[in-house]
């Protein structure tokens, strides 16, 4: 701890009364309740614009994401009308300004830092939707952890994640930052993060306060385009998009944070049904709200509020309690309030809760406890996390196709390194990456490669940029390939291709990386491709052209050694897809639980006219949802304990897998659910568990799934959530698409 003696500020005079109250017996009855008392004795010494000021958010200046509104960040904080800062970190600078905040201002209340720590804070992890790939709930939650422990360690208190919008789009380059497409796992996922970034004690000087984001259906964004309009009804609504929200808040989640788009005609920032009636409402949320980057002052354009003042307006009104950057609270909320269009009492709500959570966070008692040199130097980017950051990227990987069993590499065979991403460090860490790197930490899979065959042992061309037009590197590739056995290419994405605002209407590998290729393919070697990226693309021609496809993802900071790991089988894959992968864009949104239609496609009649589908294209993905290769093979046996179940029991459905093959290896064991008639249309599946095992070669395990009524539960036309007797079909195995081979009735009488 640094040793700073807080000079000025009234509330250093009642920091003693304020402290002794958090020792008291209540407090330590209810942990995790709010620190009311201390607050309104806090509240109650702040005149209108120093509440005003713990509602506004401003930028340091780094890592903006949108226009900066406003420069003088430091002299709002020295006159109180800043409560929090983001985009600032390292001990030196966060400490600083706490210092302008706690020793310069009247009352001297501590600064907020919030960050994007996304996918790790500087050790760097693979994108959440690689991540998420590993259907491992406890890595997620240690890597969330992990990145809180650096984060926390260099100044920041509040990170912007996790994402939890379910995304069905792959035009949209947010599909990056979430859990992929399912609403079951992505609730799984959304808790798992939430826990790891605050851990159980948001004291603790490693906690660090989560934010569920975007708040709500931003995922859902029309034809995929960032910030676009979310139409959809209410029952979609609560089916898909908003469980990972509420899974957030049974987490305890501290933060939500708004969404850009409007749904339903009402921009998410003057949402007073998402914000007041559900969140603050039914969920009895009692953390607080940010609203995106200047989405208060979105509210114009969207021809939702006349001016930014009536914005400010409508998102005070609606449960908005603190501007991200729009600086509209800090211009007009007092005239506002003066003029009664906003109640001076929702403003204290607002302050409460943000004072609330600078409370739990213990920044009253230590406010320069986020600024930990010795943790910083000992913590960031420590031995034991980027083991930790090897080990995720290589279960988060996925591995799409392996003819021949061209992999995993054999000892000896040579090897020819090509392709525009073999020698990066920088993209590998992929999208949002927080404070990670992008010139040296990361390690490349050149690196990991010459690593295990020893320098100038590995052959290697770049052949071509991942975009433009340059083939004149073309030569050098077939080169290199010709001398080799096997070809290892590394193509994909640039990372900024991912993302906010990297929407795109065509997913295919860009540039000329498939012209590259096919020529290194026209060699006549075994081309092995590794895909660096953050969304599905559509890889028809590479599934049918290359000998082996892996899905690597940006894997992050040891993404190199990771991609060595799996191509050397030293890690056997495991990792499945959480989003589908289609065959064309077009087919867009596309998800594994979408509805039969009432002229659903008959597979034994692909081509029949008059049935929903399209002309030249399967329905079908490429690779389906919960999708990806091993190197070893699993057989499954599954059996249920009976065929009628009745509220109140239990239906257990068995899966006796056996590893097949030739090797360990781990399996995802997946039950998916379909209901045959219902008074809402239901999906053709529904995933209701996973389990992930590993199994020794030859072994067998049993994997035991309970269902109850309670799990086949759905909304009415009345938005009422129940079940309704029926009878249901059971799929179990290692993915999504496969057939049904129990059947079962719910019977209610
Ligand atoms: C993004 C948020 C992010 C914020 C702060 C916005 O543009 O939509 O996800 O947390 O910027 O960087």
């Amino acid at each position: 701890m640094i040793a700073i003696t807080r000079k000025a500020g009234v509330l250093s005079l009642l920091l003693p009364v304020l402290i002794s109250c958090t020792d008291t017996p209540v407090r330590e009855e209810k942990e995790k309740d709010s620190f009311t008392a201390q607050v309104d004795s806090v509240l109650g010494l702040m005149t209108l614009e120093e509440k005003i000021g713990q509602t506004v958010l401003f930028t340091s200046g780094w890592d903006v994401t949108g226009p900066s509104m406003d420069d003088n960040y430091r002299e709002y904080i020295e006159n109180g009308s800043v409560g929090a800062v983001f985009n600032a970190f390292t001990t030196t600078y966060n400490l600083e300004l706490q210092q302008v905040a706690v020793e310069h201002t009247r009352l001297g209340i501590p600064l907020l830092f919030g960050y994007d720590v996304i996918h790790g804070h500087r050790t760097i992890f693979p994108i959440p939707l690689g991540e998420s790939a590993s259907w491992d709930l406890g890595l997620m939650e240690k890597t969330a952890r992990i990145a809180a422990v650096e984060a926390s360690a260099e100044g920041i208190n509040w990170t912007f994640a996790p994402m939890v919008d379910v995304a069905r789009d792959a035009r949209w380059g947010r599909i990056a930052e979430g859990a992929g497409e399912d609403t079951y796992l992505g609730s799984l996922i959304a808790k798992a993060r939430v826990k790891g970034f605050q851990g159980d004690d948001l004291a603790a000087n490693n906690t660090i306060l989560a934010c569920a984001k975007h708040y709500a259906a931003y995922g859902a964004a029309l034809a995929g385009r960032d910030y676009n309009t979310v139409d959809m009804s209410e029952n979609e609504f609560r089916t898909t998009y908003l469980p990972p929200f509420k899974a957030a808040h049974d987490a305890g989640v501290a933060t939500f944070m708004n969404s850009f788009n409007d749904l339903n005609g009402v921009p998410a920032t003057g949402n007073s049904f998402l914000l007041r009636d559900i969140l603050k409402g039914d969920w009895d949320f009692d953390g607080f709200v940010v609203t995106d980057y200047t989405s208060i002052n979105e509210m114009v354009p969207h021809g939702y509020a006349r001016d930014e003042k009536h914005a400010g307006e409508i998102a005070m009104n609606a449960g908005v309690d603190m501007d991200m950057q729009g600086g509209i609270y800090m211009k007009y909320l007092k005239q506002s309030i003066q003029e009664g269009k906003v109640s001076e009492k929702d403003l204290n709500d607002a302050v409460r809760r943000i004072l609330d959570m600078k409370f739990r966070l213990g920044l009253f008692e230590d406010p320069y406890r986020y600024m930990d040199k010795t943790r910083e130097k000992e913590e960031v980017l420590s031995e034991e996390h980027l083991e930790v950051a090897r080990d995720a990227a290589r279960k988060s990987m996925v591995l799409l196709k392996n003819d021949k069993e061209v992999l995993p590499l054999k000892q000896g065979v040579r090897i020819a390194l090509v392709g525009p991403l073999v020698k990066d460090e920088k993209n590998i860490i992929g999208n949002w990456a927080a404070a990670g790197d992008r010139e040296g930490t990361a390690v490349s899979v050149f690196e990991a490669f010459e690593e295990r065959l020893g320098k100038d042992n590995v052959l290697y061309a770049e052949g071509c940029k991942v975009l433009g037009e340059d083939t004149s590197g073309f030569k050098d590739a077939i080169a290199v390939a010709r001398k080799a056995d096997v070809v290892v290419m590394v193509v994909g994405e640039l990372e900024g291709m991912t993302g906010e605002a990297a929407s795109r209407t065509d997913i295919n590998i860009p540039g000329k990386q498939k012209e590259l290729i096919k020529a290194v393919k026209e060699t006549g070697k075994p081309v092995i491709l590794v895909l660096m990226n953050g969304r599905p693309l559509t890889l028809e021609w590479e599934n049918k052209t290359a000998d082996a496809i892996l899905e690597a993802w940006w894997p992050g900071t040891m993404g190199g050694y990771a991609v060595a790991d799996v191509l050397y089988g030293d890690y056997n894959p495991a990792g499945k897809l959480t989003v589908s992968f289609p065959r064309a864009v077009g087919q867009l949104p596309l998800y594994y639980n979408h509805k039969n239609t009432g002229r659903p496609i008959q597979p034994e009649d692909p081509d029949q006219k008059y049935v929903s589908r399209y002309l030249y294209t399967p329905n079908t993905p490429l690779y389906p949802f919960g999708y990806g290769l091993s190197y070893t093979s699993f057989a499954y046996e599954v059996s249920t304990d009976k065929q009628t179940l009745v509220p109140g029991e239990t239906l257990t459905i068995t899966a006796k897998v056996t590893n097949t093959g030739e090797r360990d290896g781990e399996e995802i064991v997946q039950l998916y659910v379909h209901d045959k008639v219902a008074s809402v249309t239901p999906p053709v599946k529904a995933l209701k568990g996973f389990e992930k095992i590993f199994l020794k070669k030859g072994e067998t395990k049993s994997v035991k799934f309970e269902l109850t009524a309670e799990d086949l539960k759905f909304f009415n036309p009345e938005l009422e959530w129940i079940y309704e007797p029926g009878m249901f079909k059971l799929f179990v195995g290692g993915h999504s698409d496969m057939p049904f081979t129990h059947t079962f009735e719910l019977k209610t009488e």
